[in-house]
């Protein structure tokens, strides 16, 4: 049985995703937490995982109700929690966790580039984090415990959060559908759909959380990406400028230069030119977040100490993002023949370009974590791919693991 009980993928993808709420009962019949609440709590102590502590306290006013405290915690800030009423979340968990991977992978029919991170949270009886809504997909998976989900379905409801708190909670909140989920029991939910997860007993909740950047943020990235360069470091100029007959006035001839400067920027950026952000979203959506990456030793990747050995297994660390895109030579797409097709591989935000009869191996090598001795040698006869390799396991991303060591 699936993930997603007697719904294929397909039809999930056609009726539900983006659209409405799922329950699926025994989704993950066997799954058991690989950690004790202390031992979670102990991760969000001594990791730098992102964590926050919820304590919701019954006294008026409401805007004292909700109390939040983020990363860095101490043992103390455990030890002198309430009896009920409280959680702690941390996000990036697969990265912490890696064997969590298994919740993640049942969804992997959805690309990675859209799946954000794994949390999980752990709830004293009535903890919650207020009834919400959240911009993303999320599966939210029980993993231990009871939690009572109660969801609005009706467009309509009100939607004024509490004000002056930290966190977004909706202050009404007239549910019209709840349940009681038990472990192993998931709950899908599409954006912006209200939600209140409150614990029935203690409880431990996974949700795979998914990715679905602004327009804002895409925007700014892309400016980003080429806006460091030195070229845009030139200034506007205008010798020879006419004199002005009124101090307030923007000229029309000023305005005519300041666009330009904004527009052929824009349109000297050869994705721009080609209609084509392709290797640009490609680059962007494989970037690691924060400082994941070891620092480059450069004269140890000259002395060819990360090289390729076609005898060892290798293992990719959860974090390190892969992906590629299957491209035509445009000029050559009237005499298509399979030559002309290259696979654009991305690692960490850098990219390079292969022939198609790779394409099988690059498929593999972004579906698994762990590739077994010799898998990956086809690949290094291409000169460029071998030194993003090396430069991958000089970071860290990737490993060699001597074989039969694994795990
Ligand atoms: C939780 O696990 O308590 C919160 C998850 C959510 O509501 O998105
Ligand atoms: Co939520």
């Amino acid at each position: 049985m699936s993930v997603l009980g007697d719904i294929s993928p397909e039809q999930f993808l056609a009726e539900y995703w983006q659209q409405k709420p799922l329950v699926v009962r025994g989704a993950f019949e066997d799954f058991e937490a690989p950690f004790t609440p202390e031992e979670l709590a102990g991760l969000a102590v001594d990791s730098d995982a992102p964590s926050r502590i919820i304590v919701e306290h019954d006294l008026p006013p409401e805007k004292q109700r909700w109390q939040t405290k983020h990363s860095p915690f101490t043992d103390e800030d455990f030890t002198t929690l309430p009896d009920t009423h409280w959680t702690f979340l941390i996000n990036d968990l697969e990265r912490y966790v890696p064997e969590l991977g298994n919740l993640i992978e049942p969804f992997r029919f959805i690309p990675d580039w859209r799946i954000d991170d794994l949390m999980v949270s752990y709830a004293a009886n009535q903890g919650s984090v207020g009834p919400h809504t959240d911009d993303y997909d999320v599966f939210l998976i029980q993993g231990m415990g009871k939690r009572r989900w109660k969801i609005i379905t009706r467009e309509d409801y009100p939607k004024a959060t509490i004000p002056d708190i930290s966190l977004s909670i909706l202050a009404e909140f007239d549910a019209d559908q709840e349940w009681l989920l038990e472990p192993g029991d998931m709950l899908y939910l599409p954006p912006n759909v209200p939600h209140y997860g409150i614990a029935e007993g203690e409880c431990m909740t996974f949700s795979v959380g998914f990715r679905a950047p602004s327009k804002q943020e895409l925007l700014q990235a892309w400016v980003e990406s080429f806006s460091a360069q030195a070229e845009f470091k030139q200034r506007f100029s205008d010798a020879g400028r006419q004199m002005s007959a009124s101090p307030g006035e923007i000229s029309r001839d000023d305005i005519k230069k300041l666009s330009a400067m904004i527009i052929n920027s824009i349109q000297s950026q050869p994705g721009f030119l080609q209609n084509n952000l392709g290797l640009w979203l490609g680059k962007y959506l494989t970037e690691t977040r924060g400082d994941t990456l070891a620092p480059l030793d450069h004269d140890a990747l000259q002395s060819g100490r990360y090289q390729y050995n076609p005898k060892v297994e290798y293992e990719r660390e959860s974090w390190l993002r892969f992906g590629y895109i299957e491209d035509e030579t445009p000029a050559l797409q009237k005499t298509n023949t399979s030559e002309n097709v290259r696979i654009h591989f991305f690692a960490d935000g850098q990219h390079t370009v292969l022939p198609i009869k790779y394409k099988k191996t690059i498929q593999m090598l972004c579906s698994d974590y762990f590739y077994t001795a010799g898998s990956l040698s086809v690949l290094m006869q291409d000169t460029d791919f071998n030194s993003l390799f090396e430069r991958l396991v000089a970071e860290g991303g990737l490993y060699p693991v001597q074989p039969g060591q694994k795990d």
